[in-house]
């Protein structure tokens, strides 16, 4: 029998106890050992729910216990999450997490000292909820040089632009309603600034590269500035506007943003909807991959949680080697990133003098309309230097939007 250890009853914790006692026979079957759990950590008491016979509330009990070989850390933030999985790894408990911003600021440390003490910090849970995307990484797409990875990474984001697409509502009133059915936190602002998924297309950048890649250093906008206007063009254009998080390698060097993009009906990340997730990736031997599923979500988290305690119950006393070093990785600098962008702008009403002004700035563009838009010029513009693009729209008065292109 292996003793397991989760700290945080809340939505995610509560899944991970739900998925162990709804499938414990297939999954002890799996693991090859019976999975108890024999503590759940929380700061709150529930009594009336099984698991106050198992509730404490203080790490100790848990670190102190040798009976303990697994810790679940599913509590978020990074303290005291970061003391508590550097204790128990240091202690030779192995750590399974949800925790991306743990992961995106301290993985690379996490992965060391686990590997220092022949046990396993194991993380498929903090990128795209259930979607299996850490352990392909590692595992399966180990014969490829990763060239691109470029995912849809936050749910309630993907929710609200999706909304906003199908019903031609405005950003603030899917918000609102997102929030009241419980899909948006009361503070949105890590998902609707893009900050979670900087966070994710972190982890998976850091696991490509295999170094650090700090999300700090990573441009990222989020979804606030884009209106139902927006979603007419797209609508024209057979396209949609989604938020992705991207990284292209070109040379040696990744080039990584978090922005929304106006993508075409032919961008396999087209069809991805609502609170679902979808990870593209290019290996430069196996072509194209895409991972698509619930990327947030009590039990599809928990699922991806339960798994990587499957594979820590195999693997104990040995560790998974996962190729993340915490030197730091160069990225490419943000302003030579190269994009199409599409662009609205006032109508001044002087036609020719305009679209020359245009023409002079940003050479030749694609013209866009949109039934029942008055009163504003649209356009495309050819693959552009980020620098150089800003330099030519800081000329432009009244500009209504400018969203990256993708097809
Ligand atoms: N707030 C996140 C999302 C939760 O909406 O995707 C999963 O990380």
């Amino acid at each position: 029998m292996v003793n397991i250890a989760v700290l945080g009853y809340g939505t995610v914790g509560s899944g991970v106890v739900e998925v162990i006692n709804t499938n414990h026979d297939s999954i002890n079957k799996r693991a090859g050992k019976d999975i108890n759990i024999k503590y759940v950590l929380d700061l709150r008491d529930f009594e009336g729910d099984p698991v106050q016979e198992i509730l404490v509330h203080d790490f100790d009990v848990i670190l102190k216990d040798p009976e303990v070989n697994i810790v679940v850390e599913v509590m978020g933030g990074v303290e005291p999450a970061y003391t508590f999985t550097k204790d128990a790894l240091l202690a030779g408990k192995s750590v399974c997490t949800s925790n991306k911003e743990l992961v995106a600021k301290h993985g690379a440390e996490l992965l060391s000292i686990a590997r220092e003490n022949k046990v396993n910090y194991l993380f498929e849970a903090s990128v795209g909820g259930g979607i299996p995307i850490i352990r392909p990484l590692n595992s399966s797409l180990t014969a490829d040089e990763i060239t691109e990875i470029t995912g849809i990474l936050n749910g309630t984001t993907n929710y609200i632009l999706t909304e906003m697409s199908e019903k031609g509502s405005a950003f603030e009133d899917v918000l609102k309603d997102a929030q009241e059915k419980g899909y948006a936190e009361r503070n949105p602002e890590a998902d609707v600034e893009g900050y979670d998924a900087c966070r994710k297309i972190a982890i998976l950048t850091s696991l490509v590269a295999g170094e650090q890649v700090d999300y700090e250093d990573i441009h990222t906008e989020g979804i606030t500035k884009i209106t139902e206007t927006d979603f007419k063009y797209a609508k024209e254009l057979k396209a949609s506007i989604k938020l992705l998080g991207t990284s292209k390698k070109i040379g040696d060097t990744f080039y990584s943003m978090v922005a929304p993009v106006m993508i075409g009906p032919n961008h396999p990340l087209i069809s991805v909807n609502g609170v679902f997730n979808g990870i593209f990736v290019h290996g430069n031997v196996l072509d194209d991959v895409m991972f698509y599923g619930r990327g947030a979500g009590k039990l599809p988290t928990a699922s991806a949680v339960v798994s990587d305690i499957v594979d820590a119950v195999k693997h104990i006393n040995t560790n998974i080697i996962t190729i993340w070093a915490e030197k730091k990785s160069r990225l490419g600098k943000f302003e030579d990133f190269e994009n199409k962008f599409f662009v609205r702008l006032k109508d001044k009403g002087f036609e020719d003098d305009q679209l020359l002004e245009i023409k002079n700035a940003f050479g030749n563009v694609l013209y866009v309309k949109a039934s029942d838009v008055e009163d504003e010029l649209a356009f495309i513009t050819e693959p552009m230097k980020e620098s150089d693009f800003a330099k030519c729209i800081d000329g432009f008065e009244d500009v209504y939007s400018v969203i990256r292109v993708d097809f």
